[in-house]
């Protein structure tokens, strides 16, 4: 669903009733859509006619029907379908870029609303496919139904959500939350970590489609009562002063946003910040990668003019809520570190060996014991859980993450060290990426590795050798784009894609992502290659590069 009122009305519905939701971000594709219904075994689905991404109209009933066939297709028929019509509702007069596509079966009201609303001939709402057997819009459910429904009563640990989050092996995993802690751990989070009082006005600009707006758009300030701004749109659109008109126009005293969109709007200077008086902001907060000081500089000096302490908030899907985080005003900042662990979480810093390290060091962020928040198991498949969290070093919870400990005790998140990439601030696993490029013919191996990008933090760089006889072209590029897009969805997009003749592999044949991330940033010092089978395929590798901006 798009960032409207009725996502988080049919979250609290569902936990009403006691059933699991398992909320899949709009930007995925049919593919991704289909293959997380088939693993959590999904009963219904709901979604909305559409939705404008700036001009862009994103047709999600379409894509939520092109995946419910592709469930059919694989035995596991979906039997509701509910949706609601958001884009007869807009009245912004717009002009539309885009065109509807063909319509199916439209849906009879929206044809109707079509006829009736002079805006939508400006901005019109897409036909949407209508299947009478499956379908059911939103509110003709809710004509005639009681306003009152008692809750069912669940025990702490029953699940209250399942979200999807990329896995090292290529295949999401279906990280489960109980209701017990996770409320209690973002309730109390979102009160600290912001700084809440009861007459604040909070804005967290996420996606409800990531754990962010799980934790803190939905549970954590409504379990605080507190008034929150729901965003549908984008930083940029109409022009890139909007979130600082939103913020005067509510009067937005805290703000949550990932470092992504700050230095994707640092790059048109202060001018269209200071437009705007933004003197109701207290406390600024950012999540989903590691802030770069300038980007951290700039969000505090010229967002917040130096009057509003920022806090660095990390944590992961997994851990419910944030892990490491300064309490504002309390904790002395340093800009680029998420600073000291929040009550009751436990880290520590270990070596390769799984020792753990005192003092000032670097290497991989554990945590030493369970804090109320965490995720419980991987759903369907516990093995997993155990497995990807809790192998490599035994007794701890691995985060998957880089950590530097300075001297003052302070944590410094150096970025993912497992086969992972995160491209605005979205965790991707280079091994869906490779499996999405080699379903083509023409691709026999691919490795994807990560290039720094400097508004997405990394950017997919792809390597491709490609079949006998096939030779690499612009129009062989732009396929393999689409291919990965329509598998996945528009966030993986590949940035470059490069002919490599022959991959560098270890004599057992594992390829060597170090030397390829070198070559993709261009880095000539390739640390010790002596490992390698075949070391003439590196200067080959070199020569093609792509080029373009980092
Ligand atoms: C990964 C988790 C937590 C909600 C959004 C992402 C990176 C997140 C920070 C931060 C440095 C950060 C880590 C982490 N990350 N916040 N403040 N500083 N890195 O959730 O998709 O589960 O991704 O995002 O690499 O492991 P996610």
């Amino acid at each position: 669903m798009p960032m409207v009122v009725e996502l988080v009305v049919a979250m609290l519905a569902c936990v009403r009733i006691g059933a699991v939701h398992s909320i899949v971000f709009a930007g995925f594709s049919a593919e991704s859509l289909c293959e997380r219904i088939l693993d959590s075994q999904c009963s219904l689905l709901i979604t909305a006619d559409g939705f404008y991404r700036g001009d862009k109209l994103i047709n999600l009933k379409v894509i939520a029907d092109d995946a419910l066939q592709k469930c059919r297709d694989k035995s596991f028929p979906v039997q509701r379908c509910i949706m609601l019509k958001h884009l007869s509702k807009v009245v912004e007069a717009i002009p539309l870029s885009s065109q509807s596509p063909p319509a199916k079966r439209p849906c009879p009201d929206l044809q109707q609303e079509k006829q009736k609303d002079r805006v939508k001939k400006i901005r019109p709402v897409p036909q949407v496919p209508w299947n009478p057997e499956v379908d059911q819009c939103w509110l003709s459910l809710l004509s005639g139904v009681s306003e009152e429904c008692e809750p069912e009563w669940c025990d702490s640990e029953d699940p209250l959500f399942i979200l999807y989050t990329s896995g090292s092996t290529g295949k999401p995993k279906g990280v489960l939350h109980t209701i017990g802690g996770y409320m209690l751990y973002v309730a109390t989070t979102f009160k600290l970590v912001f700084d809440y009082h009861p007459d604040d006005v909070y804005w967290c600009t996420a996606d409800i489609g990531w754990i962010t707006g799980h934790s803190y758009i939905t549970y954590g300030p409504l379990a605080n009562g507190a008034t929150s701004v729901l965003f549908e749109g984008l930083p940029t659109y109409p022009d890139v002063s909007r979130m600082w008109e939103i913020v005067d126009k509510y009067q937005v005293t805290k703000f949550y946003t990932a470092p992504t969109a700050i230095r994707l709007l640092m790059k048109y200077g202060t001018e269209p910040v200071q437009k705007y008086k933004r003197d109701s902001l207290k406390v600024l907060g950012t999540v989903g990668e590691p802030i770069n000081p300038e980007a951290w500089q700039w969000y505090y000096s010229v967002v917040g003019e130096k009057r509003c302490p920022v806090v660095d908030t990390f944590w992961q899907t997994e851990t419910g809520g944030h892990v490491l985080t300064p309490l504002p005003a309390a904790t002395p900042m340093k800009p680029g570190s998420a600073t000291f662990p929040f009550f009751g979480v436990v880290p520590a810093i270990l070596n390769e060996s799984g020792e753990e390290l005192e003092g000032p060091s670097e290497g991989y962020l554990v945590f030493k014991q369970p804090w109320p928040g965490v995720m419980r198991t991987v759903y369907g498949n516990h093995q997993r859980f155990e497995t990807t969290y809790f192998e490599q070093f035994p007794g701890y919870y691995v985060t998957g993450d880089g950590c530097r400990r300075d001297k003052d005790g302070y944590y410094w998140i150096t970025g993912r060290i497992d086969d992972m990439l995160n491209v605005s601030g979205h965790l991707l696993s280079t091994a869906e990426v490779e499996s999405a490029l080699v379903e083509h013919e023409a691709v026999v191996e691919a490795a994807v590795v990560s290039r720094p990008h400097p508004v997405k933090g990394e950017s997919l760089y792809c390597f491709v050798t490609l079949t006998d006889g096939v030779s690499f072209s612009r129009t062989l590029e732009a396929q393999l784009k689409k291919q990965v897009r329509e598998k996945i969805g528009a966030i993986a997009t590949p940035d470059f894609i490069q002919n490599a003749p022959g991959l560098p592999k270890t004599r057992s044949g594992k390829i060597m992502r170090r030397v390829l991330r070198k070559i993709a940033r261009n880095e000539q010092d390739l640390g010790d290659v002596s490992t390698l089978a075949d070391s003439s395929v590196i200067e080959l590798l070199f020569q093609n590069r792509c080029c373009g901006a980092m």
